[in-house]
């Protein structure tokens, strides 16, 4: 039966899914499937947008029919030959014989390589710049050689300004019953595996992607279609931004990427203990064991971030073998641009490091740090230095980050929500004779009818535990008048061992029986819990509101305004010892011992000056 997908009047995607495949183009695992993607276009002419791969040939010829809806096809636009996209090529010529071919000169090349039928009947040779009129469509073609093969060419329909991007733009993964990248979470689910499309099947080839990019940078583009992956019709410039970095080998974050190679796990031991002394310091820092990671994810990371770390064990008197196979594709892949670090390893005869350093200075601009590490076996004590030094060097040489909080195992940057507009509130619950409130930031109004709101209570809090067994909370809304001293009192203390309220003048008792706050809140809910969802350090409850008065008009107090108005200033840690004028390392202590060496740069004594 036919699937087929509308992508505007007079265009349908044609294309299919295939998730039996698991290896693509016998190299690349796909666990997560692949599509391949054809477009009809049905004007005046009817016009296909290159075929499909063999795999799902029969689906595709169903929804090609059904997509014609009895008319003939006049024209196979045919913008790259690789069989994964022309697997169909000799069906369509035995069933629409009137069909005619457009492609570059190279394709012909190529398709004669492939192919027996009589093509030259049926071809038309287009160059950059033409055009082919349809109706009221016009097709202007474009060629893009090296976008992934040589005879690629793109198509630009000007009339509904959709650009066919043949394999630029692509994705790995199966579409899933979805075609357009704003149905799913693209950013979440697949800009990683858009990205190891990328690296490994263009990403030798970015001056050729550049080339495509401004090209397209000169129209006016409102949908992509690529022949992989999803359709791009909103927020174009998310996958827009990408290409950009990736196509000039721009690293997309700063961090570090360390793939290492360890027979015996003493190798692997000190690249562990790199990334621990790079996390102490704030740097985001990825792992991959060559031996059991496939190349191509690992050079997908090379293309993410800004640092490369490779440690590997001497082995046959070279690199150890995976790892020389990574380097291999790395270089291949044409890496570059990057800050690199060697750790080696070798019993008797270490020469993994310089024949490591030497496959680098085969790629461009790839500035390699003078620290370096080499292992005799196992990391020894007196060697910890180097990696401290090695971490330093790193650190040192990342980018700055522009000031963000940005939390280093995920990426996010939490300074960010202080930009929404959180209040502050008063959580207090009863339970038997115990009263109890903490105070929280995180209630929200789910919906008006019927009257629901939601509050996420960290489970450490003796009154998450309370609202858990009663079922039941009231909300207090703090004001901007509220004194630091709520704020101490019920969100700097537990209430496990004291009575948060005793000697608190500003609390009463709801009609409920739960305390809330009667001076410098303005407003007081009720609510009931009917559902509790667990997030982590967090509950979720959502609340029924049986009740809520407006108390005052003073202002809520917004989260932002307790930070810059209400929350006194820290004053600076006072930190007694001694600083390394060379390196900056710090010592602590009264007095610096005359024998004391720098462990960082092995400055003595003399180099040091009190802070
Ligand atoms: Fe999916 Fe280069 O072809």
């Amino acid at each position: 039966m036919h699937c087929t997908k509308k992508i505007a009047d007079d265009l349908t995607w044609v294309g299919a899914d295939d998730r039996r495949l698991a290896m693509f183009e016998g190299v690349y695992s796909v666990p997560g499937g692949v599509s391949y993607n054809s477009y009809l276009l049905k004007d005046e002419k009817t016009v296909l947008f290159d075929t499909v791969d063999k795999a799902v040939r029969q689906r595709f010829l169903e929804n090609l029919a059904h997509a014609l809806g009895g008319r003939e096809l006049d024209y196979l636009v045919v913008q790259h030959m690789e069989p994964d996209h022309s697997a169909a090529l000799r069906d369509l010529v035995s069933r629409y014989p009137a069909m005619k071919i457009v492609c570059s000169a190279k394709t012909l090349a190529f398709m004669k390589q492939f192919y027996d039928f009589d093509i030259d009947s049926r071809v038309e040779i287009v160059k950059e710049n033409d055009t082919l009129q349809t109706g009221s469509h016009t097709l202007h073609f474009i060629m893009v050689p090296m976008v992934h093969w040589p005879e690629v060419m793109v198509t630009y329909d000007s009339a509904d300004k959709i650009l066919f991007s043949a394999d630029a733009f692509g994705c790995f993964g199966a579409l899933n019953g979805a075609l357009f990248a704003d149905q799913v979470d693209f950013t979440r689910d697949y800009m990683d595996e858009a990205r190891r499309y990328y690296a490994n099947i263009v990403g030798k080839y970015g001056a050729q992607v550049t080339s495509l990019l401004k090209k397209a940078a000169a129209l006016e583009i409102n949908t992509i279609c690529p022949l992989h992956g999803f359709v791009w019709r909103r927020r174009l410039d998310q996958i827009l931004a990408k290409y950009a970095l990736w196509s000039a080998y721009q690293p997309e974050e700063r961090g570090v990427m360390i793939a290492y190679a360890s027979v015996y796990g003493n190798t692997e031991n000190a690249a562990e203990l790199l990334a621990c002394r790079l996390r102490e310091k704030g740097v985001p820092a990825v792992m991959f064991d060559v031996s059991v990671t496939p190349a191509a994810e690992i050079v997908a990371a090379a293309f993410r971030w800004s640092h490369l770390v490779f440690a590997s064990t001497t082995y046959n008197a070279g690199i150890f073998v995976s790892m020389d196979a990574l380097l291999h594709d790395l270089v291949a892949h044409n890496i570059q641009n990057r800050t690199a670090a060697v750790i080696e390893n070798g019993s008797w005869a270490a020469t993994s490091g310089k024949l490591i350093r030497e496959k680098l200075a085969g790629c461009r601009n790839i500035n390699l740090l003078e620290a370096a590490l080499s292992i005799k076996s196992s990391l020894k004590q007196g060697q910890l230095a180097e990696i401290d030094a090695m971490a330093e060097a790193i650190a040192g040489s990342l980018p700055d980050d522009g000031g963000q909080a940005r939390d280093v195992n995920t990426g996010v940057d939490t300074k960010a929500f202080h930009k929404i507009s959180y209040g502050l509130y008063l959580l207090s619950a009863k339970e038997n004779d115990k009263d109890n409130a903490c105070v929280i930031n995180t209630a929200v109004q789910v919906t008006s009818s019927p009257c629901r709101i939601s509050i996420a209570v960290n489970k450490a809090n003796f009154t998450h535990d309370m609202i858990r067994r009663t079922g039941e909370f009231n909300l207090s809304v703090l004001t901007q008048r509220a004194p630091f001293e709520i704020f101490e009192r019920f969100g700097l203390r537990s209430g496990k061992d004291m009575d948060k309220f005793a000697g608190a003048a500003y609390t009463e008792r709801a009609i409920n029986g739960i305390r809330y706050l009667s001076k410098h809140a303005n407003a007081l809910i009720y609510a009931k819990v009917i559902e509790a969802l667990d997030c982590g350090t967090h509950t979720l409850f959502v609340a029924d509101v049986t009740e809520a008065s407006v108390l005052s008009d003073e202002p809520s107090v917004t989260y932002e305004y307790y930070l810059s108005h209400i929350k006194p200033k820290s004053q600076p840690l006072k930190r007694k010892g001694f600083v390394c004028k060379i390196c900056g390392y710090i010592y602590e202590g009264d007095t610096l011992p005359d024998d004391f060496i720098c462990p960082l740069c092995k400055h003595g004594a003399a180099d040091f000056e009190a802070i």
